[in-house]
């Protein structure tokens, strides 16, 4: 092998035009591919910007040809010469309307074969992927996301920055504190038997920060949560994550959607109109049966429990009499797509949410097939029709059970698979808005008690202040979600600055005031040291990149992504450790798996 010797770079190749040529440059990268045409050689080198094409011919020197005859794809080169047009252009590649002529060449490292094509174009299983992750990450579709990455977070340091965020970096060993997801533990070798938590979220230290006079913080923070893994969720991620002294809903919201328009402005060229829209999460839920909803297409939801109030239909009338609802969703124009075959596919689709089944009328121009209109008098099906906009042509899907939220689940699910089914969405859209006024609990049939829907923390909204120990079922937050194309991209809160208030939320939670001290003494003894109003938000930043780059899972913009089982592949951990390093941190067991 050859070192650099006296070459160093002076070009990165991707951004080389035919306005280059003639420029005499030194470039460096790896072969992505080589081809020996007899007299002539085209080599294709790859560097973290591009593709640009070498070639050796016959006016090559002998010693120069000779090298670049023994190139192989992989191998390392640095090499000099003289930028030209191509005879024969391409348009494959943004640099297809030139080439190098090489003058001199230096093979700096060798490859064996890889065990999978580099190619974009090569379908490679992921496990196979991940497992040479720096392989596959050579691949332009693979590398370009993470390049892309860096200018977001670059955008969002510089647009909170001019916004008078400063970045402050809190703890990663930090206290391990009950709600929300479950914590990622660390032993302590020095303290046996005592544990840190991973942060879910900087939450509380962030809001410490407001009470440090520090007025605005932002920080690209690592959180972890121990939960199952989802296209959109990895156990390590990175949020972009924010506090504010001063500011009510609005202040965060307009902050915030500047930082938005400003990244798709300055890296897709998109303009994003704002301000965004402003929905009630009850509104969200009646509408699309999710609290972050696809508006890229319609397909709503419509309550057609009153048009069934009286029908003998058992599957309606259980429903109702148990305190739940009927709703359907009406698709226009699809009866000779959806056939009775895609409707079975459907409804076992619902089934995956709970749902006990899927009532269907199919009415096309020949026939009108149901499979609940014999349960129901004339005057019920027309009723419910005129409800649902039920016409010929058209398919209505229904869903019925005693417990809503179940309705919502199955039905809110299925306005999605359908639309795509149909090919309903723009898929070059991007759909913004903001779900607000979300509910403060909700009530967890495992544990049997209400818990935090956003997290312990979260204002209540003012005219619900009372009914946070009596009701509180019925509170609302002052809590919001941004939405991006169905995707819950962040998410935040006005926070509680009155350490009574707290107390009081934290007895709504079912916690003792000994349990409360134990894990949140100390926030809520900051607060009786005067806490300015304040209040935040997150963006999961993998989130973000992964919409404006359209993948269809975060991996795809993670370097080093975990797997289902929240492995990580390439460097296979988790794994077992010592006994040593075991006896050190005073854990004597681990209880094994059979
Ligand atoms: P929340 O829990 O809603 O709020 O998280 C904020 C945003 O982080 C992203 N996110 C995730 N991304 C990838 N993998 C995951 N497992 C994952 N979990 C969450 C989502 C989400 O909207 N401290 C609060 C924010 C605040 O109140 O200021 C918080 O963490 O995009
Ligand atoms: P059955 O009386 O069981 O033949 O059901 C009649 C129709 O109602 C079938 O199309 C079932 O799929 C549908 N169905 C059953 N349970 C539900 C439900 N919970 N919601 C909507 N439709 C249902």
């Amino acid at each position: 092998m050859e070192t650099m010797g006296d070459l160093r770079r002076t070009h990165y190749v991707g951004g080389l035009r035919e306005a280059d040529a003639g420029t005499e440059m030194t470039v460096a990268g790896s072969i992505a591919r080589c081809r020996d045409k007899g007299g002539v050689i085209f080599a294709d080198l790859r560097d973290t910007t591009g593709i640009l094409q070498l070639i050796f011919d016959d006016a090559t020197d002998r010693a120069v040809f000779e090298k670049a005859e023994t190139l192989k794809s992989e191998y390392v080169v640095i090499a000099r010469g003289r930028l030209r047009e191509r005879e024969a252009k391409t348009d494959k590649i943004p640099t297809g309307g030139v080439e190098l002529f090489v003058t001199e060449l230096r093979v700096l490292s060798g490859a064996k074969t890889t065990p999978f094509e580099l190619r974009d174009e090569i379908k490679v299983g992921d496990e196979l992927r991940l497992k040479y992750r720096y392989l596959d990450l050579r691949r332009p579709e693979a590398h370009e996301p993470l390049v892309l990455r860096h200018r977001i977070v670059k955008i969002a340091r510089d647009y909170y920055d001019q916004n008078h965020f400063i970045e402050i970096e809190t703890p990663i060993l930090a206290k391990s504190t009950p709600e929300g997801a479950r914590d990622y533990l660390v032993p302590s070798r020095v303290q046996p038997g005592k544990f840190y938590g991973l942060p879910q979220s900087p939450q509380l230290y962030k809001q410490l920060l407001m009470l440090s006079g520090f007025d605005r913080y932002m920080q690209i923070a690592r959180c972890f949560r121990d939960e199952d893994l989802r296209a959109d969720r990895q156990p390590e991620f990175t949020q972009i994550d924010l506090e504010m002294s001063f500011a009510e809903e609005d202040d965060i919201m307009a902050v915030n959607e500047g930082f938005i328009r400003r990244v798709f402005k300055e890296v897709l060229g998109a303009e994003v109109k704002t301000p965004f829209l402003r929905m009630p999460y009850s509104e969200a839920m009646d509408r699309f049966g999710s609290d972050k909803p696809d508006t890229r297409f319609g397909l709503e939801l419509c309550d057609v429990s009153a048009a069934v109030k009286d029908s003998g239909f058992a599957v309606f009338q259980n429903a109702l009499v148990g305190g739940g609802s009927v709703r359907c969703i009406c698709v226009k124009g699809a009866a000779d797509k959806l056939t009775r075959k895609e409707i079975d596919k459907l409804t076992e689709f619902v089934k995956t949410y709970g749902a006990k089944g899927l009532a269907y009328t199919r009415w096309t121009a020949e026939a009108k097939t149901s499979s609940f209109e014999k349960f129901l008098t004339e005057e019920e099906t027309a009723a419910l029709y005129a409800k649902a906009d039920m016409q010929q042509g058209d398919v209505l899907l229904v869903c019925a059970d005693a417990d809503n939220e179940t309705v919502y689940a199955a039905l809110g699910a299925l306005r999605v698979e359908t639309a795509k089914k149909l090919g309903l969405i723009d898929e070059s859209a991007f759909n913004f808005l903001w779900v607000t006024d979300f509910p403060l609990f909700e009530y967890s049939k495992e544990e049997e008690r209400y818990v935090a829907k956003h997290h312990p923390f979260t204002m209540p909204k003012t005219e619900d202040l009372d009914k946070v120990e009596t009701d509180p079922g019925a509170c609302r937050a002052r809590a919001y979600d941004m939405v991006l194309n169905g995707c819950e991209l962040g998410g935040g809160s006005i926070r509680i600055n009155d350490p009574e208030l707290q107390r009081r939320m934290f007895r709504a939670l079912g916690f003792t005031e000994e349990r409360a001290r134990l894990n949140f003494g100390f926030l809520m003894e900051a607060y009786e040291y005067g806490a300015p109003p304040h209040g935040g938000m997150a963006f999961g930043l993998d989130r973000l990149v992964m919409l404006m780059l359209k993948k269809n899972s975060i991996r795809d913009v993670i370097a080093f992504p975990k797997v289902q089982n929240a492995s990580e592949l390439m460097s296979g951990c988790p794994e077992t450790v010592e006994e040593k390093q075991l006896r050190e941190l005073s854990i004597t067991s681990a209880i094994m798996p059979e």
